[in-house]
């Protein structure tokens, strides 16, 4: 498994990731908690340092499978968790609120995004506690608002780090303007964003039409951030395992996405059997040749791939042995480029 340095934390995390989102259940039709553990136990044994987790996922219940993992091999992890998801807070955006759809087991809900350093500290000291571990090595604001000043968001986590509470600070889904602002107020070390070979605004240019994107890849590069790139597979859409026959429960998200229409995996599964050759040359499986195309993209340094069975825990983790050379990349590039850009993504 090659490691690579978390922007300036001096912290090594595995290029590949255990993503844990799958775990809390919620949005994925349920996890079964025995093959959630098994799956980190898998992860770790082949490999995998680096696992991230989130309070939102399954309302605490990620982190707590998560924390029930790790009890008796803390050591052996880098463990990335998440702030500013927040149920019933008085500030911050509302992104949803609980229907008939959404989490009515868990009575009236309403998540908000809120950055609110106060509401951090509450955050972090629930997360140790769920995760059974007095600190965290990489702690990432799950997303940004504009209520909350970033620069009290970024004095807080600066006085969390100096306490020894968390190791490392990073962000997810933000722009370079944000990072910009984090960055004036203390040392961000990583990016967490949705990077797969169909989802490629990071780079900037005119992939799938969303012209004058900065280089964001460019950016944490230039910066000395990691990049952690989210949803590599796209949700198992990347991994040559799901055909246009497969169903997806009602409770599972993809039952409604776009990118999982018929038509859609119609084309993606002929994208991925031109893949063929290659991953044959490197005795790999697709989910695996996808996954390491990912982490030789340039500025890309880590990619977190969800796992919900040690079967898959253990053949994701083994992408990070595969070793592609430059025609591998060019071959791959150009199928991608002709056939991905006819998808509808909507
Ligand atoms: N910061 C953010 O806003 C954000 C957003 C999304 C995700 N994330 C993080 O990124 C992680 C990864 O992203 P993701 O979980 O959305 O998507 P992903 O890694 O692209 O896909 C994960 C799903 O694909 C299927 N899968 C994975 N490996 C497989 C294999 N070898 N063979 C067959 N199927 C396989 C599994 O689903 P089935 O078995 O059900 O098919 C699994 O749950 C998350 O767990 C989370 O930690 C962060």
């Amino acid at each position: 498994m090659q490691m690579r340095v978390l922007g300036a934390s001096g912290i090594e995390a595995s290029v590949v990731g255990i993503g844990t989102w799958v775990m809390g259940g919620w949005m994925w039709g349920g996890a079964d908690e025995g093959e959630s553990i098994a799956a980190v136990h898998a992860a770790i044994d082949a490999g995998i340092n680096l696992i991230d987790t989130a309070p939102i996922y399954g309302f605490g219940h990620s982190e707590v499978v998560v924390g029930k993992a790790i009890a008796d091999r803390r050591d052996k992890v880098v463990l990335a968790t998440k702030c500013g998801m927040v149920i019933n807070s008085v500030g911050g955006r509302a992104v949803a609120r609980s229907t008939a759809a959404g989490p009515s087991e868990f009575g009236h809900l309403e998540i908000k995004i809120w950055n609110d350093p106060e509401s951090i500290r509450q955050e972090v000291e629930l997360s140790l506690k769920r995760l059974g571990t007095d600190y965290i090595d990489l702690y990432q604001t799950h997303w940004q608002e504009e209520e909350t000043p970033i620069a009290e968001t970024m004095g807080v986590l600066m006085k969390l780090k100096e306490e020894g509470k968390i190791r490392a600070i990073g962000v997810c889904n933000a722009t370079v303007g944000e990072m910009d602002a984090y960055r004036a107020a203390g040392q961000l070390d990583s990016d967490q964003e949705q990077y797969s070979m169909i989802h490629r605004k990071l780079e900037g240019g005119s992939f799938q039409g969303e012209d004058g994107l900065p280089d964001q890849l460019g950016y944490c590069r230039d910066n000395n951030m990691a990049v952690l790139a989210y949803s590599p597979l796209v949700l198992g859409l990347l991994t040559g395992k799901v055909g246009p026959e497969r169903v997806f429960g009602e409770s599972d998200l993809r039952s409604t996405q776009k990118r999982f229409s018929r038509a859609n995996r119609e084309k993606i599964g002929e994208l991925l059997s031109r893949f063929e050759p290659v991953a044959q040359k490197h005795g790999c499986t697709m989910a695996q040749l996808v996954i390491a195309w990912t982490v030789h993209q340039s500025g890309l340094t880590h990619a977190l791939v969800g796992a919900r069975n040690p079967e898959q825990a253990k053949e994701n983790a083994a992408a990070g042995r595969v070793v592609l050379d430059a025609g591998d990349l060019e071959l791959m590039n150009g199928l991608v480029r002709s056939d991905a850009t006819v998808l509808d993504m909507s």
